[in-house]
Parts: C-alpha cells; structure tokens; sequence
C-alpha cells in the first residue's frame, strides 16, 4: 500500500474525480500518477471498479465507483484502495486489472447468430411482458467484474447467469440456447473462475443490483441442456 495525501476534495466529486485531483497533485510533484481504469463515467461502462476499504465498488450499494461521491465520506477518513482481488483478473498496474476472462466468456456464446436485415416490425416478434422485464433485470450487467472480486470463492456465476439469461429469456436467444450455455459454463471454468456455493456476496455489491435467482437459472437451463444432450 501507498499513502497519498488527498487535499482540496469537493464533497460533490465523484471517486475517480478525487483520484484525478490527487494525481493532478502528484504530476505537478513530478510523481507518477495512479493508473485506473474508465471510460462513461456514468455507470454503464463497467470499467472504473475497484476495492474501497474492502468492499468491492465501495460504501454504497448499487453504485458503481464513477457514481460513488466524497460526500459519503469524513473529511479526514482513511481511505484503503485497492484492484480487483481475484486470480482470474490479474493486475497489470496499480488499479487496473485484466478482465479478459469476462471477454472470452461472452466470445464463447454470449451472441445470437441471426441473418441481419432491416429491423423486423416490433410487434412482430412476440415475448411476453414477464419474461421481457426479467430480461432486462439480467442485461442491465456491465461487467464489472464486482461480483468476482467481492466472491469468496471468485466465481463469475452472477455475470454468466445474467448473460446466459437476458439471451434464454427472449426469442431471439432460442435457436443457440442450449450450446450457449454450455459453451458460456465451460468457458468460464477455463477461465479460472471459482464454483459459486451461494455467498450472495456477488449480489450484496453488484451496482446493477442483479439477483442470483439468474444464478439458478443458469444451473438450470446448464442442466437441461445437458441432459438434452
Ligand atoms: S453481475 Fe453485477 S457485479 Fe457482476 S459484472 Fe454484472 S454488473 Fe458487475
Ligand atoms: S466509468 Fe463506466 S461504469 Fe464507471
């Protein structure tokens, strides 16, 4: 660990805004700066996670770092940063880390191979308003990786489940469901990746607030598909 002094920090500055102050200060010193990682700023790119005092993404739940703000800490406070704690996302510097095994995931069957043309009529593809909501509740994953870092076991299960379930729940993910997902589950052994035994820690600092009923219902459409053949 690295101790930095972190003065003239705005209550109203994000996290990574006071990490710009502070490396603004520590070029201005000729010091090399913290190198981290993102990109939107606004919570929909997946990038900027990191620990904050041990707690993957930070203090508050369904926020991603780029959305944490100093005010939800004390003037004075201590604050423990830290990168990705897993073996499947090695640290390449400082706080960044190599989420490639996430990649290669969603390489492996994370798509809906389709004919492209112009965009069919809306009403013409029918889904159900249930499975249409729940859909949505998987893909609104950004693939931060939180789930990972926070799992005791560092498990990809709740970001696989919500890619597997967003593409099994509506129509168009029907014609490669069942090679999806188990293409998706081996991948992600081969990754490196633990086994989930249900910590819910993934689902306690997940910013997107996604559930690990999609969990189960990866381990359920894996089995049938395995037993399908
Ligand atoms: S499931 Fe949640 S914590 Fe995991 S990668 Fe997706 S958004 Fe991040
Ligand atoms: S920078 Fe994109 S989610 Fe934080």
């Amino acid at each position: 660990m690295v101790r930095y002094a972190a003065d003239d920090i705005n209550p109203d500055m994000s996290f990574l805004e006071m990490l710009d102050v502070v490396n603004c200060q520590l070029i201005e010193k000729g010091e090399e700066p913290i190198a981290f990682y993102h990109d939107c700023r606004e919570g929909i790119c997946g990038s900027c996670g990191m620990m904050i005092n041990g707690v993957a993404q930070g203090p508050r739940r369904a926020t991603a770092t780029c959305q944490l703000h100093m005010r939800h800490f004390k003037d004075g406070d201590r604050i423990y940063i830290e990168p990705w704690r897993s073996r499947a996302f090695p640290v390449l510097r400082d706080l960044i880390v190599d989420r490639g095994g996430f990649d290669r995931i969603i390489q492996s069957g994370g798509f809906i191979s389709i004919s492209t043309g112009s965009a069919p009529e809306a009403n013409s593809v029918l889904v159900t308003k249930q499975d249409s909501d729940r859909a949505m509740d998987a893909a609104v994953c950004i693939g931060c990786g939180a789930c990972v870092a926070a799992c005791p076991n560092g498990a990809a299960s709740l970001f696989t489940g919500a890619k597997v379930s967003h593409l099994a729940l509506r129509p168009q993910g029907q014609p490669e469901r069942q090679s999806r997902v188990i293409k998706m589950v081996e991948a992600m052994d081969r990754e490196g990746f633990g086994n989930c035994t249900m910590h819910r820690e993934c689902e306690a600092v997940c910013p997107k607030s996604i559930g690990v009923n999609f969990i189960a219902r990866m381990n359920r459409e894996y089995l049938r598909s395995l037993l399908k053949g």
